[in-house]
């Protein structure tokens, strides 16, 4: 698809050469650009009556398919063909400028495998031959998912097929215009808004049945108004009733079918066996095979040199952490407002739990390859061969919540009818789910654990489950990094990434699951980064295995093998931890004329400190150049900021009063200790809205009449929504109208116009 993007944009850029205005596409260009197209098209090899994409792809190499005259034999290579090699059910195509319907036909492939063990062929319409049709034996079935586009044109990749199937002298394989054998489902993806809603998906379904082709159910029809979801969910009871009863399949016979095949090959380790490392050059870097320089993303995180320090450690309970990530020497940069993103490793317990619930403790150096049955429906999330640890340890997700749908699959491999009947219930009821699973946030071995009335505190007291490792895979999400929002500006420390990391400890609730009593939960990817504080705090990576344990911290504090897939995180006193760098549209305005209203209590504090430093650095730069009086003109810099004592977790507090002595008092900071000595006079918390409503006779001017940016970060449960109102709440008043009308309304101008942005988590 991004070939026709390509060869589109050249289309109307061709005139643009000539006489026309170097900017912009006028009436001019584009006809001529369609005249360009249409000549390309009749020089077409081949001439009009082939099934010929639509020129856009003309001189493209293969993504056009060359045309084929109707050959006689099924050549093994087409689609057609493959359906019966490969024994495949169905073919499913998409019609899919942005990814929409293919993300639906790989749905309804993965539907039709998990109800009933059918497998299909999820294909791209601009890349098979479409004269085939007629070839699709009567017990299989084709799928179309099309999404429509324009006045009701199809995507790029599907105008050649549309174009094949409408020409009223289409003619097929066997020479026939007829395709009475053909079983279809049609499905379309639109948006009501305009005219020619699911033009496409109802022009073929037409065509379609007075080709004498037979529809499968109704034709569906996805509303992005509405909620394509929905209107999925509606039409496809009855088509997979349907299905069954034509192909004469049986529901439930997909419910064993496997994702993966996964073989063990020993237990010598060599340069190609992945020990946890997150790419094929992060291997090649940890064996020795290659320099470790390169380009460095989401795809090949870089193991970054990090020093750390404690912003505030309260009761044990309440931790918060600065760390530095040193890019020198990369090809990594960043800009403040940007976010990081870091690849923790799952804790020692974690690791050991699922390894001993599923009786591999002793095989966990063990090397298995693991190879996806059906690429285009589940690809392997991880690089492999690797070892069981490395696959516990570095790539599945283990600490979110024990989902339902996980239990109820688990339930058949219970190893006590008792633990199957408990794994039942919570996957079929709702209620007792909530109440007992999670209430008590269990993770998913911990549920096992329990279901077997094993104690989760002891992660190696458990009853063995035979659940096949490419159930778990399927089950699991792979191991995602943890976002953090940059604190620190490029433009002050070009070397360095900043972040500002509160660690996440809860209590849950108390729960029947845990002898009445709450228990504490412990953030994966945070309380990694409190260990790798604590690890450096000690000055001596050499236990570095796992975590040091500080005294006085409760038993359970998680610890994590720190040291990194064949010790490459730690040489000598260097720590390293796998980052990159996620872009985002978290941005201060250009002008230093504009002001910016900044509200980030607590963590959310962590891109201001960045911002604040980037003002700071150009106003160093513009003093030099034109002397004390630079910042005259510039626009003021409000932080709102909140925490519970000014003494005991007022983050960077050091700081600000020199980064407002080089802004020469265009910072303004205000803020609010909720747990402090003052109050509201009803006697309840201040917190930054209080803050913020008290300042609006300077922040309203600033917001309507200068331009000024305004800004939220942190928590979005409640904190955002309330800060919002406020702001919803003066800019009415002030304007002499209604929450909704002019509170809201103006918001949301100012968030179209980018003047109103926000950086929020939960
Ligand atoms: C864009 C973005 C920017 C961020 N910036 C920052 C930042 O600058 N600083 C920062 O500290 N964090 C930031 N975060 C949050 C951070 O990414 C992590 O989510 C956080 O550190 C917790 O991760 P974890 O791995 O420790 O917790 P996990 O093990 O992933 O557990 C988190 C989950 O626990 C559950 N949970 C949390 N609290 C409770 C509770 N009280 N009761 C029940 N369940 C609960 C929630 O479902 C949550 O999804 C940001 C997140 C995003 C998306
Ligand atoms: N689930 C929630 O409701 C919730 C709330 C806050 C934070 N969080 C999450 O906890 C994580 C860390 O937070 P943190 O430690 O950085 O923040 P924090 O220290 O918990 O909170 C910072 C300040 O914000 C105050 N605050 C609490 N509720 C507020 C509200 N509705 N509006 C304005 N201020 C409010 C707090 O006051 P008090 O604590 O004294 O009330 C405190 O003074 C974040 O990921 C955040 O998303 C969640
Ligand atoms: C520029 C544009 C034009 C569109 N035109 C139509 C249309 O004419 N009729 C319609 O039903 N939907 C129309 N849509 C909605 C798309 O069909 C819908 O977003 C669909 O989910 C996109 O699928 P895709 O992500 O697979 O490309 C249009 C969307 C865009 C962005
Ligand atoms: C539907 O199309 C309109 C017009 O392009 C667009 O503004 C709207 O955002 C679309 N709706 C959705 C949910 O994408
Ligand atoms: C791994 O690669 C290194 C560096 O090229 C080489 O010296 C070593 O022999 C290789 N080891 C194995 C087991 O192939
Ligand atoms: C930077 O990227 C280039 C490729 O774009 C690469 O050749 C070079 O080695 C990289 N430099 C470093 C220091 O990583
Ligand atoms: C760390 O692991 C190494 C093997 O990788 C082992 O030799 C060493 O004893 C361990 N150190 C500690 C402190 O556990």
């Amino acid at each position: 698809m991004s070939a026709s993007f390509n060869a589109k944009e050249q289309q109307t850029s061709v005139p643009d050469t000539g006489d026309a205005p170097a900017s912009g596409i006028n009436a001019n260009t584009v006809v001529l650009g369609l005249l360009v197209l249409a000549v390309i098209y009749f020089l077409m090899p081949g001439g009009k009556k082939n099934k010929v994409p639509s020129g856009l792809n003309a001189g493209q190499g293969q993504r056009g398919a060359a045309p084929k005259a109707a050959a006689e034999d099924d050549d093994e290579d087409s689609w057609t063909a493959k359906l019966k090699s490969q024994d495949k059910k169905a073919a499913v195509f998409f019609g899919s400028q942005t990814g929409t319907a293919q993300e639906y036909a790989l749905k309804w492939a993965k539907e039709a495998r998990s109800k009933f063990g059918v497998s299909s062929l999820v294909l791209d319409p601009e890349q098979v031959e479409f004269n085939n049709l007629d070839r699709v034996p009567n017990s299989k079935a084709v799928v179309f998912v099309m999404a429509s586009y324009g006045e009701g044109e199809p995507t790029d990749n599907a105008e050649a097929m549309m174009e094949f199937l409408l020409d009223e002298d289409v003619q097929f394989s066997h020479g026939g215009s007829r395709l009475d054998n053909l079983n279809y489902v049609i499905f379309g993806l639109g948006n009501t808004t305009y005219a020619k809603y699911n033009e496409v998906a109802r022009k073929l379904d037409a065509r379609l049945e007075e080709l004498g082709a037979n529809r499968i159910g109704g034709r569906g029809e996805g509303d992005e108004i509405a909620g394509s979801e929905k209107g999925y969910m509606e039409w496809k009871e009855r088509m997979w009733s349907e299905f069954a009863d034509r192909l004469e399949l049986e529901a439930g016979a997909g419910a064993d079918i496997a994702d993966f095949s996964v073989t063990e090959i020993g237990r010598e380790t060599d340069n190609n066996t992945y020990l946890g490392e997150l790419s094929e050059h992060a291997l090649k870097v940890s064996t020795g095979r290659a320099p470790a320089r390169g380009i460095f993303d989401a795809k090949n995180p870089y193991p970054s040199p990090v020093i750390a320090r404690e912003l505030f450690a309260l009761d044990g309970e309440r931790n918060c952490v600065h760390l530095e990530f040193d890019i020198s020497g990369t090809n990594i940069s960043y800009s403040a407002g940007d976010h990081i993103a870091i690849w923790p490793s799952n804790p020692d317990m974690a690791v050991e739990r699922f390894l001993s619930v599923l009786g591999l403790a002793d095989k966990r150096d063990v090397i298995v390859d693991v190879k996806a049955l059906d690429p285009t429906l589940a690809a392997v999330p991880f690089p492999n061969p690797s070892t069981y640890e490395a696959i516990f340890r570095n790539y599945l997700e283990l600490s979110a919540l024990a989902s339902r749908q996980t239990l109820a699959t688990l339930a058949q491999f219970a190893p006590t009818p008792q633990a199957r009947a408990i794994l039942e219930r919570w996957g079929s009821d709702p209620e007792v789910y909530d109440r007992e699973v999670d209430k008590a946030r269990l993770r998913p071995a911990e549920a096992l654990q329990l279901a077997t009335g094993n104690d989760p505190s002891n992660p190696k007291d458990a009853a063995v489950w035979p659940i096949p490792l490419d159930r778990i895979i399927s089950l699991l999400p792979r191991q995602k990094p943890r976002y953090y929002s940059i604190s620190s500006s490029s433009k002050m420390y070009p070397t360095t990434v900043h972040v500002t990391a509160v660690v996440l400890k809860y209590q849950t609730p108390e729960s029947k699951m845990h002898g009445d009593q709450p228990r504490w939960v412990y953030g994966m990817g945070s309380n990694f980064l409190q260990s790798v504080q604590e690890n450096l705090r000690y000055g001596d990576l050499a236990g570095a295995n796992t975590t040091i344990r500080l005294e006085g911290m409760p038993t359970q504090t998680p610890t994590y093998r720190l040291k990194g897939p064949r010790d490459a995180h730690v040489q000598g006193n260097v720590l390293r931890v796998p980052i990159h760098i996620r872009r985002s549209t978290f941005r201060l305005p250009a002008n230093t004329k504009v002001p910016v209203i900044m509200i980030g209590p607590g963590t959310g504090v962590a891109p201001f400190r960045g911002f604040v430093q980037e003002r700071v650095a150009m106003a160093r730069s513009a003093k030099q150049r034109k002397g004390d009086a630079a910042l005259a003109d510039w626009g003021d810099m409000f932080l709102f900021y909140g925490c519970r004592r000014e003494d005991e977790d007022f983050l960077y507090r050091d700081e600000w009063p020199q980064y407002a002595a080089e802004l020469d008092g265009k910072l303004k900071i205000h803020t609010a200790f909720s747990r402090g000595p003052e109050r509201k006079p009803d006697g309840s918390k201040i917190y930054v809205q209080d803050l913020i409503w008290n300042a609006r006779d300077a922040l309203v001017p600033a917001i309507l009449h200068h331009g000024a940016f305004i800004y939220i970060c942190g928590d979005a449960k409640s904190m955002a929504k309330e800060v919002e109102r406020c702001l919803a709440q003066m800019l009415a008043d002030y304007r002499g109208g209604t929450l909704e009308a002019e509170g809201y309304e103006e918001l949301k101008n100012l968030k179209d116009k980018k003047r109103f942005q926000t950086d929020v988590w939960s």
